[in-house]
């Protein structure tokens, strides 16, 4: 894996970006090829996979629950399934880091095996909430227990779930898949209903592997005892790590770029829709689908962005792209409203808090709200952001969206803590650099590998 060997980065100002790069695979793709390959009958090859330290997280906990898993080179995973009844159980506590989305997947696929598990996480995921997975899957049957809610997650193994009708309470992709994949080894029907539609990789990806799954409105049914069938699995560009270029794109005063090979799903690209309301030019082409993924050439050139109050159903199809829509609003001229996204107070760091913390730092006036955030842009011309100094506490998306305010910055940005950038893309120092971006690695002064 490429190190990311720097914990501190300086940013320092640079008003254009030019190139065309291809970004690394989707990491929530990535994590379902490695589990439904897992549990599949026969071989699944996975290409475009993302070597990052989340889904090396899956990886690992697949390989200790039995699976033999090879990785020719780093995009590309052979995996010999052992079946729906296949998997062995584990003394060792399952150490997902800081990935939410494989211990909330896991607990949806080992809550049915006859045997017991534990799931741990890294600092972040130790405080975030467990029970929105949890309680549904104990509707089915399930014993598991969490500890206030969060991590340790403890799973008796009960192999006689039942199907549910569940309505979901929140828009969660994770906690949907979580209770589809146990359903696969339910009795009878399962229906999961959500409030607003999220990610449906898990969907997609199933039916590549023979599942039968039916979607009618908002409603997934499947009926339980299913078996998969080995795949070949070819995962797109992650849209959300192409986020930071689309706006870094936007953002720049002069040149342009294009990003190659990005995931087009229409539940994942709410943030070009928002970016397009206000004012981005951004052109797509090459559209084309890669085994259940679609995909797109991008091209991006600078932009008089316009603020804009987020329409709330792009909200749950953006989810993962607020901090850098924070940057881009910054940016904008005239006012920016976000509201209904109190999700983003339970993701990996606390990301309406700590966006707020930053954007105090570089002295863009913005309000708080339990929910979102109003933010007063101030477009150009003239640096929006001044100098300053980031926490990012921990938070990948976090560094790297203001490591992208460098383009429009007045003096040097440093961000602190960035190590868990490897999570979702440890190749972004790299790409940014490759782009234009100058960024070094603080602690040396020396450019950091990546
Ligand atoms: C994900 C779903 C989303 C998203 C996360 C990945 C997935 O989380 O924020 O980064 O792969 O299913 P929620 O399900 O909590 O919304």
């Amino acid at each position: 894996m490429t190190a990311q060997t720097s914990d501190r980065w300086v940013v320092s100002p640079v008003r254009s970006v030019t190139g065309q790069v291809g970004v690394p695979g989707d990491k929530s793709v990535s994590h379902r090829a490695l589990m439904l390959g897992g549990i599949a009958d026969g071989v699944t090859t996975v290409e475009g996979f993302l070597e990052s330290e989340d889904c090396l997280a899956t990886l690992k906990a697949l390989r200790a629950l039995g699976v033999s898993i090879e990785q020719p080179s780093a995009s590309c995973v052979r995996i010999q399934g052992v079946g729906i009844e296949g998997l062995r159980g584990t003394e060792q506590p399952l150490d997902m880091g800081n990935a939410g989305t494989a211990m909330r997947l896991f607990m949806g696929l080992l809550t049915s095996q006859n045997f017991d598990s534990i799931l741990v996480g890294d600092q972040s995921l130790m405080r975030r909430p467990m029970e929105r997975a949890a309680a549904p899957l104990r509707l089915m049957g399930a014993r598991i227990e969490t500890r206030d809610g969060k991590p340790p997650v403890v799973i008796r193994g009960t192999p006689a779930l039942r199907g549910i009708d569940f309505k979901m309470p929140m828009a969660s992709a994770q906690v949907k898949s979580a209770v589809i994949l146990a359903a696969l080894r339910g009795s009878g029907v399962t229906q999961v209903t959500e409030p607003a539609p999220t990610r449906d990789h898990t969907e997609r990806m199933l039916a590549c592997f023979g599942v039968e799954l039916q979607r009618e409105g908002p409603t997934v049914s499947l009926q339980g005892g299913q078996r998969l069938r080995g795949a070949h699995v070819s995962v797109p560009g992650d849209f959300s790590s192409a986020a930071f270029f689309l706006v870094a794109g936007c953002i720049a005063e002069a040149r342009e770029i294009e990003l190659r090979g990005v995931g087009m799903n229409p539940t994942r690209t709410g943030l070009l829709d928002i970016l397009r309301l206000m004012g981005a030019d951004i052109t797509v082409s090459n559209l084309a689908t890669r085994g259940p993924e679609p995909t797109a050439d991008l091209r991006i050139r600078p932009s008089k962005l316009r603020g804009i109050d987020v329409p709330l159903e792009l909200v749950p199809l953006a989810i993962d792209e607020f901090p850098i829509f924070f940057i881009a609003a910054a940016c904008a001229h005239g006012r920016s409203l976000l509201r209904g996204a109190e999700e983003l107070r339970v993701k990996e760091s606390d990301r309406l808090a700590t966006m707020s913390e930053g954007l105090t730092a570089l002295g863009v006036p913005h309000r708080l709200l339990a929910d979102g955030m109003q933010l007063d842009g101030r477009g150009g011309p003239g640096p929006v952001f001044q100098a300053g100094r980031i926490d990012s506490r921990g938070d990948h998306r976090i560094a790297m969206s203001f490591a992208v305010a460098s383009l429009q910055a007045g003096g040097e940005i440093e961000i602190l803590d960035t190590a868990n950038v490897a999570t979702s893309f440890p190749g972004f120092a790299g790409l940014a650099r490759e782009l234009g971006l100058n960024l070094r690695d603080g602690a040396t002064g020396v450019r950091t590998s990546g």
